[in-house]
């Protein structure tokens, strides 16, 4: 573990402590940003995606397009694998933090959206990892994301296995705190093979395993401004309190796994 991921944990520990909280307002000072740091040192969930990618790519020093890259988590754990990587991520914050991780000469980073990105160039790899669901007009992007691809190259659509534990908690939870559940979250309404088949790809899929290690239930909730996507003072306090109690009667003062399946897509282009 490096220093800084040390260093992260260790105020995360002392910030878990003080959630011996009563209400949900003790949750509010803990920011989106936040949660997801501490999300990042509970999960091996970039490892198992940057290996998942690693075992499916066919060369060592080619070109790779990151769509979405966060913080740039997944670019700098295959930045061995690559001669070259062009990193595309819309969010200002979030760029910030990718050009941080992200600083060498091999990097070209974009703070855009895929729909505005512009480049001319292919590339070996294409990777929208948990990003591609947020692109509008998928049905013209992903025909963009085939022309960005190289004739023997590989676009890797990677995202939760629908219905794994995370999938449940998700859904079981999202109606009582905070209303309808909005139509595009974190996976696919309509069938995403038959969908990538129709554009042009030969798919085959791969299931690994994702787990998320959280030392309590109120670091759990500690969570949740981050897995809904949502502030905290969005959540109704009730609802809040009542999976609250109901995780603390189950889990008591003990940890919790959950399981976040990952499926990684793996698409060949059919050759015209
Ligand atoms: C769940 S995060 C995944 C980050 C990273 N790929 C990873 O797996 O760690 C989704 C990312 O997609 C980005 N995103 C959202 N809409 C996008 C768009 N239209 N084009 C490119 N990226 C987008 C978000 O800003 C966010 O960084």
């Amino acid at each position: 573990m490096s220093r800084c991921c040390l260093l992260i944990c260790t105020l995360t520990y002392f910030v878990s402590l003080s959630l011996s909280a009563t209400s949900l307002y003790d949750f509010y000072k803990i920011t989106r940003q936040e949660s997801f740091r501490r999300f990042l040192c509970w999960t091996d969930e970039k490892e198992k995606i940057s290996q998942a990618i690693k075992d499916v790519i066919k060369t060592d020093n080619g070109s790779l397009l990151d769509i979405g890259a966060g913080d740039g988590s997944i670019s700098k754990l295959l930045e061995f694998s690559f001669e070259k990587i062009v990193a595309v991520e819309p969010c200002e914050s979030l760029f910030k933090v990718l050009e941080n991780n992200c600083n060498s000469e091999k990097y070209l980073l974009g703070n855009t959206s895929f729909e505005e990105f512009v480049m001319d160039q292919k590339f070996d790899v294409v990777v929208a990892s948990h990003s591609f669901q947020y692109i509008s007009n998928p049905d013209i992007e992903i025909k963009r994301i085939r022309d960005f691809l190289k004739d023997d190259g590989l676009f890797l659509l990677i995202n939760l296995r629908k219905e794994c534990g995370y999938w449940r908690l998700y859904n079981g939870y999202y109606a009582d705190m905070l209303g309808e559940p909005p139509k595009c979250s974190y996976n696919f309404d309509y069938d995403i093979v038959s969908f990538l088949e129709e554009n042009g790809f030969i798919v085959k899929k791969n299931y690994f395993d994702v787990t998320v290690n959280v030392p309590s239930v109120d670091d759990l909730l500690s969570l949740f401004n981050f897995f809904y996507n949502v502030e905290f003072s969005a959540i109704k306090e009730d609802a809040f309190k009542k999976i609250r109690m109901n995780l603390s009667k189950e889990y008591g003062d003990k940890g919790l796994t959950i399981d976040f399946e990952n499926v990684i897509y793996i698409c060949e282009k059919i050759k015209q």
